[in-house]
């Protein structure tokens, strides 16, 4: 059976997957809490990771290193960059890459990573389908989007900085932590997927919407993961 690492930013996030769990056992490992044991008959490991990409990427290492899964499901809310994609949407992920790495100065492209030999990670074709499908089957009245997944260190709350993210890479949605696990998951060799929900346009309203919508949102990424991972 294969071993399921599933990361959240948030507390709220994973919650309601922890409580589900059976045959827990919980580890500290660098201020983390990860709960390893069964969730709907799969092997997992479920953590909280705090918010950002250092938090994230630390955390996939741990995963790998520490508790040998064989791929990882990041899962948490995340904030709209396209009209098209509503509040509570879900997004799978395409690919990620961090909109935040800024080597411009060197002749490099925004977004671009110096010296590795790529900067967009690709996901698993697999887990994308596969997530579609379970999404249709089972959350029929959500809307699901497959596209790029755009990650920076940035609570995006300005219109014009939607746009430039819209614009330079071609983003379906942006949160803080996705991209660094694709890196993690890409320099260890597994595989990865980032389900979002959408909670917010990333525009003027972006905080009130988060704090209006976190809830819904929430609900739709963990309905829709805990009927994935039966089926991976
Ligand atoms: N997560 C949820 N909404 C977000 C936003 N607008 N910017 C960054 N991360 C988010």
């Amino acid at each position: 059976m294969k071993k399921i690492g599933i990361i959240g930013a948030m507390e709220e996030e994973i919650k309601r997957l922890k409580d589900k769990m059976e045959k827990v056992k919980i580890s500290n490992i660098a201020a983390m809490d990860f709960y390893e044991g069964n969730l709907n008959n799969a092997s997992v490991v479920v953590v909280r990771s705090g918010i950002g990409k250092v938090n994230a990427a630390i955390c996939t290492q741990i995963l790998v290193d520490r508790f040998g899964i064989d791929l990882v499901i990041n899962t948490g809310v995340a904030g709209s960059l396209r009209n098209e994609i509503d509040i509570a949407d879900i997004v799978l992920s395409t690919d990620a890459l961090q909109h935040d790495m800024d080597a411009t100065g060197f002749g490099y492209k925004v977004g671009e990573i110096p010296q590795m030999k790529k900067s967009v990670f690709e996901a698993d074709k697999y887990l994308i389908d596969l997530a579609e499908k379970v999404c249709k089957e089972n959350l029929p009245n959500v809307g699901v989007h497959k596209g790029r997944i755009v990650s920076g260190d940035q609570f995006i709350s300005d219109a014009d900085k939607k746009e430039w993210l819209l614009k330079t890479f071609d983003g379906y949605c942006t949160e803080m932590e996705g991209a660094a696990i694709a890196q993690a998951a890409y320099l260890n060799n597994i595989p990865f997927l980032i389900i979002r929900a959408i909670s917010d346009k990333a525009d003027h309203s972006a905080e009130m919407a988060f704090n209006e919508f976190e809830a819904i949102a929430i609900d739709n990424s963990v309905k829709l993961l805990t009927e994935l991972i039966k089926r991976i």
